[in-house]
């Protein structure tokens, strides 16, 4: 087993951030989690409790203050938390994840703003930093193979990217960089708590199930839509439970320190892959891909309508094509599996997200 790890995590109580915490404390580290809302705080302590893992004092202790002041605000955190001060490893998982800027300056606030207070802070504090970042820092890509280095500034799709660019620029090879793709549901129990990406493909199929229950004079076989996409295009998605075992066991070894890591799937779904299997099971069909910059066909009627505004928000996740390097990851952790993205597992994650209703429910 590694030396134990002191760590700081930011974002615990998030998607990723639950199964880091998780994975942190199996694997014998301490952790210091911060957290911002006590309803969130209880629902992570109910996760861990059901997984049979501490829920405090010991290995896990919670902390708040606001990350964006951390440098001003660490010698009062300190002496409002003791023992806070020995943490040795900072774990950056809190991000805001919107796409689009919205009028609180989110996400730049919250990316850049977190980035460079830890980066002042640990002039002062030295930690060992270790950093989740997205994949697609890459910006719009179409089926070029994507290194696990720095890249130049690209042609981004949304601000959320172009935020975790600027903050890996900020640590400038002070930091582990961990680069993850969609996270998707867990490998098992299909668990979700942010129902973005892909699941707004599946969220459009099973509103158009519903809608089309109700009307049935509809054809829903013969709906006539083109999307301009690639059909042999790929969505990288990566369950959720995989990442953060990835992420602890990479930043567990000294060696693996402060270099760029992809974790990505090496064998990710085609769009026609997982549109055959979205249409199939909510038996909705005719919708087709026409290749990239083809037009789109105009709707007939409301169905198609709606069909047709849902596909063209989330045309965006079918543009972006990269193909992801993993020589960095096999390297240090090819022999942990990465969990196959199977007929099974999508209807898994769909059937869990339904059942929360689409994150409208969430316990
Ligand atoms: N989800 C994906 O598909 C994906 C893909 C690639 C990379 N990532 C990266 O993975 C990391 C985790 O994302 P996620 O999907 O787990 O997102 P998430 O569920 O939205 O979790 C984000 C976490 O950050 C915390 N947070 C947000 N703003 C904060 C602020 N101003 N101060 C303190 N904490 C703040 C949230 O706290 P609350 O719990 O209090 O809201 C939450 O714990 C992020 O760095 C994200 O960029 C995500």
């Amino acid at each position: 087993m590694p030396d134990s790890m002191n760590v700081l995590l930011t974002g615990g109580t998030g998607f990723l951030g639950e199964y880091l915490l998780a994975n942190l404390l199996e694997r014998g580290h301490s952790v210091w989690a911060h957290y911002r809302s006590e309803s969130r705080k209880l629902d992570t302590v109910r996760l861990l409790s059901s997984m049979g893992l501490p829920r405090s004092a010991g290995s896990l202790k919670w902390f708040k203050g606001n990350i964006l002041e951390a440098d001003e605000q660490w010698e009062r955190w300190c002496s409002e938390y003791p023992g806070l001060e020995d943490v040795d490893t900072l774990l950056h998982s809190a991000a805001s994840t919107r796409l689009h800027m919205d009028e609180k300056g989110e996400p730049l606030k919250t990316n850049l703003g977190s980035t460079i207070t830890f980066r002042k802070l640990i002039d002062r504090k030295p930690l060992k930093v270790h950093v989740v970042s997205t994949a697609y820092v890459c910006g719009l890509i179409q089926g070029d193979l994507v290194k696990e280095s720095n890249h130049p500034r690209g042609d981004f799709v949304n601000v959320y990217e172009e935020s975790k660019w600027e903050a890996e620029q900020i640590w400038n090879g002070a930091a582990t960089i961990l680069r993850p793709s969609i996270i998707v549901g867990h490998s098992e129990t299909g668990r979700c708590t942010s129902f973005s990406g892909w699941y707004i493909l599946f969220q459009a199929a099973h509103l158009l199930d519903r809608l089309m229950s109700d009307s049935k004079d509809l054809d829903r076989l013969g709906l006539n839509i083109d999307i301009p996409a690639n059909p042999d295009g790929v969505s990288n998605v990566i369950p959720v439970d995989y990442v953060a075992k990835a992420t602890v066991r990479i930043i567990e070894k000294p060696e693996n320190h402060n270099k760029i890591y992809h974790l990505t799937h090496p064998k990710p779904p085609t769009h026609e892959w997982t549109l055959t299997h979205v249409c199939n099971r909510f038996k909705v069909g005719g919708l087709r891909f026409a290749g990239a910059g083809a037009p789109f066909t105009q709707p007939r009627n409301r169905v198609e309508r709606m069909v047709w505004r849902q596909m063209q928000t989330i045309l965006l996740h079918f543009a972006n094509n990269p193909v992801f390097d993993r020589s960095n990851t096999n390297l240090v952790i090819g022999d942990i599996t990465v969990p196959p993205i199977t007929a099974d597992y999508v209807d898994k994650i769909i059937d869990y997200a339904i059942e929360k209703d689409w994150g409208q429910s969430l316990d």
